[in-house]
């Protein structure tokens, strides 16, 4: 079975982006899955509707690996998979109004108190699907937990952009998850809930400006020592400079850990010397969005002022 992962897998980070819609199909209809698992409801739609564009957004990069695996092996053209947290996905990597429909089977449903802020009804995510949606879009959500149902419900229905148009238990559906299968199996009730978009609500992307980080710098000397272990931001966005590296050639790696609203990023900036200084770029293997805690970690590294073994600070 092929490993070409990538001919699947997209990163908003990467300069196709969002090119993939172009040569998939005719992209009659967007669909998106969130929390697709093993892939299967996605695929199954996808295989049904060649016309259709579907992209599927999942945390798990082991469910990743494996649905991908999947649509090579089953030679769909018309199915590209994200990974990454959903609520900042969705408002992120795709222009609002992009999808006709969203789903999401069996998100977890986190029962416990400590545990409520990763719930999907809680945070963005209501509000990041929403903008997402079409004027008259759909979002389908199914889980076996009532409570969980009527929070989802309550949180949707509060961006005003969003109208519960199905409350339905025990419903018949043609194509099962697999979590489906395992709580019906359990003989537990299952609830299915459907929304309509009746408001253009949009959700502003914070990444304005891109994905990519193309901001060159060029500093006297590598500060990359010397911040290394700071730290800084604001608010819900703090990012952290950790360990740098140095080549034989004296270039340098430096890892830097951001978190916007929970979502970690992990990626590494490059100090490349020049004969007049520094460039310092986003590492090439590393993939980032511009967020605000990214945009800070480099702006740390421009304001940086390298103390000299003679006193004399070098801006
Ligand atoms: C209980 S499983 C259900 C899987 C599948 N939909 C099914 O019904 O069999 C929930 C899935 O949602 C994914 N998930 C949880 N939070 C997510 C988020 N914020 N963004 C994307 N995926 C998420 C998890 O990794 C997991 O694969």
């Amino acid at each position: 079975m092929s490993w070409a992962l990538h001919r699947v897998v997209c990163h908003p980070a990467d300069s196709a982006w969002p090119g993939f819609w172009a040569p998939k199909a005719a992209c009659e209809r967007k669909v998106v899955e969130i929390g697709f698992g093993n892939g299967d409801f996605l695929l199954a739609l996808a295989q049904d509707d060649p016309k259709a564009c579907f992209v599927g957004i999942e945390l798990s990069i082991t469910s990743v690996t494996k649905a991908a695996r999947k649509v090579l092996q089953r030679g769909l053209d018309n199915v590209v998979l994200v990974m990454g947290d959903a609520a900042f996905m969705l408002k992120e990597a795709f222009s609002p109004g992009t999808f006709d429909e969203a789903y999401t089977n069996f998100p977890c449903p986190w029962p416990k108190k400590r545990h409520a802020k990763y719930r999907l009804s809680h945070g963005n995510f209501p509000a990041a699907v929403s903008s997402a949606l079409k004027m008259q879009g759909v979002l389908e959500m199914t889980t076996d937990s009532e409570p969980f149902a009527e929070e989802f419900a309550q949180a949707v229905s509060a961006t005003g952009a969003m109208t519960v148009d199905l409350f339905e238990k025990n419903p018949r559906r043609a194509v099962r998850t697999k979590y489906e299968g395992k709580w019906l199996a359990q003989g537990r009730d299952i609830y299915r809930l459907r929304f309509v978009k009746v408001d253009d609500f949009v959700l502003p992307s914070e990444s304005e400006g891109g994905f990519r980080m193309h901001r060159i710098l060029s500093v006297k000397t590598s500060p990359a020592k010397a911040i290394s272990g700071t730290s800084g931001g604001e608010g819900a966005h703090r990012y952290f400079l950790g360990e740098a590296f140095i080549g034989d050639d004296g270039t340098e790696l430096l890892q830097v850990i951001t978190v916007d609203d929970g979502f970690e990023q992990r990626f590494y900036l490059r100090f490349v010397p020049k004969p007049d200084g520094v460039l310092v770029k986003l590492d090439e293997c590393s993939q980032a969005f511009r967020t605000p805690a990214a945009k800070a970690a480099l702006a740390a590294i421009a304001e940086v002022k390298i103390q000299c073994a003679d006193g004399r600070f070098i801006p």
